[in-house]
């Protein structure tokens, strides 16, 4: 076809500007040959479009070198270190650029050997972590079991050696009591005789001088005479203690209402007014194998303790009842009370406090206690008062 007419030429580079506009770079307008401005712009056109074409083709390349590179780095990211870039050869960017990411994956590579190595070590050195602390462990069960055993021998030499202490205190109690109960006994019977003969000789002189001049005319012979009585009386009642400590025998027993045996112990020992007296007997008392006598004897001592520690007056209680295999016996006061560093000796055979104690009230109530496989427990509060609980045992034991 001829192409000579202008508009066709017009339409065939708009038609070709069109193609080049959706991507076709294979277009290329034909000269007419007239050299005129249409064929300037045809040239125009073709070397624009030979441009283009060369820089997309650039561009092309560029981006699948770049979309390879992009490629591996992704393997990378994704744990594939066994992969490399390719070089071309062309020792263009892209090649610096794969050269450099081969590098960058040779040293993620290197460093996570390095890391598996350590961790290997690591791993290594934990088990024998493991391993020495299993030891420890072992080490220290069997400590812990030997310290067990040890504490255990412990308890018992403790108990073994608390027992052994007690017995050597009962011994020695008992030794101190049978030596002082013999020397008792002896002096107090060759005591009482010569004494009787001293009161019936002050008797004999006071009715005669009741009744002579010398009585009237020398009134401090009578006091002195009075005097001598009271000394008397009193060193008699000393030598009854004596000779009723020396006389603590085995008990005789028998099945006893105890409230008949608190009633009389009451009965022997004055009261005076100051002091209140409140009885605590429970109604179904049961009936107790006992000595009567001697434990009146205990009564009556630890009653007697009581209103000699209420010198101001004051409030006495005796109670008595069933706890579980026992019959208590409580006597109270609300006394001086006793002091912290004497209240461990007060069952001692001669321990007073008194002017005009012995000191073996108590001891004579440990005795007889002790016989009847009973116990008897002391409780005090300087200034509040005294509390001794005598329990004794329900069902007796054959063997005493
Ligand atoms: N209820 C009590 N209140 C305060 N102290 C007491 C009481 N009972 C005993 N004691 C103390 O215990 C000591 C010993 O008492 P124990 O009955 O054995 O002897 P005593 O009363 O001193 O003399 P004895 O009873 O031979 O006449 C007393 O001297 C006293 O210190
Ligand atoms: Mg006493």
């Amino acid at each position: 076809m001829d192409k000579t007419s202008e508009k066709e030429r017009i339409n065939e580079i708009i038609e070709s500007i069109m193609k080049v506009a959706r991507g076709d770079y294979s277009v290329q307008v034909e000269l007419s040959g007239k050299n005129d401005d249409l064929d300037s712009l045809a040239m125009g056109f073709n070397m624009m479009i030979d441009d283009l074409k060369a820089s997309t083709v650039g561009l092309g390349y560029a981006s699948n070198r770049i979309e390879e590179t992009l490629n591996i780095i992704q393997r990378v990211a994704r744990g594939d270190y066994a992969v490399a870039c390719e070089v071309s050869g062309e020792n263009d960017i892209f090649d610096a650029l794969g050269m450099g990411v081969n590098m960058m994956i040779d040293d993620i590579r290197n460093g996570i050997e390095e890391l598996r190595r350590a961790n290997e070590k690591l791993q290594a050195s934990e088990e024998e972590l493991r391993a020495s602390n299993e030891e420890l462990e072992a080490a220290n069960e069997e400590l812990r079991a030997t310290e067990e055993e040890l504490r255990a021998a412990n308890e018992e030499l403790q108990t073994a050696n608390e027992e052994l202490r007690e017995a050597q205190e009962q011994l020695v109690r008992s030794e101190k009591l049978a030596s002082i109960g013999q020397l008792a006994g002896g002096v107090g019977h060759e005591l009482r005789n010569p004494l009787g003969a001293i009161k019936n000789a002050v008797y004999y002189i006071k009715g005669k001088i009741a009744k002579s001049e010398l009585g009237e005319k020398e009134p401090r012979v009578m006091e002195f005479l009075n005097i001598m009585d009271d000394e008397v009386n009193s060193s008699n009642k000393i030598i009854n203690d004596l000779l009723s400590f020396s006389r603590v025998g085995k008990p005789a027993v028998s099945p006893t209402h105890i409230d008949k045996v608190i009633e009389d112990s009451l009965s022997h020992v004055p009261i005076p007014e100051s002091i209140e007296l409140v009885k605590e007997l429970d109604a179904d008392l049961p009936q107790v194998e006992v000595d009567p006598d001697q434990i009146r004897q205990v009564l009556v001592n630890t009653i007697t303790n009581s209103v000699q520690a209420m010198p101001e007056g004051g409030k006495l209680t005796v109670a008595a009842g069933r706890r579980d295999n026992f019959l208590e016996i409580r006597v109270a006061d609300t006394g001086y009370g006793i002091a912290e560093d004497t209240i461990g000796k007060i069952f001692d055979p001669l321990f007073t406090t008194k002017a005009k104690g012995i000191g073996l009230g108590l001891a004579v109530c440990k005795t007889i206690i002790d016989r009847h496989q009973g116990q008897i427990e002391v409780e005090s509060e300087m200034g509040k008062g005294t509390a001794f609980t005598v329990k004794l045992p329900l069902i007796i034991k054959k063997d005493r």
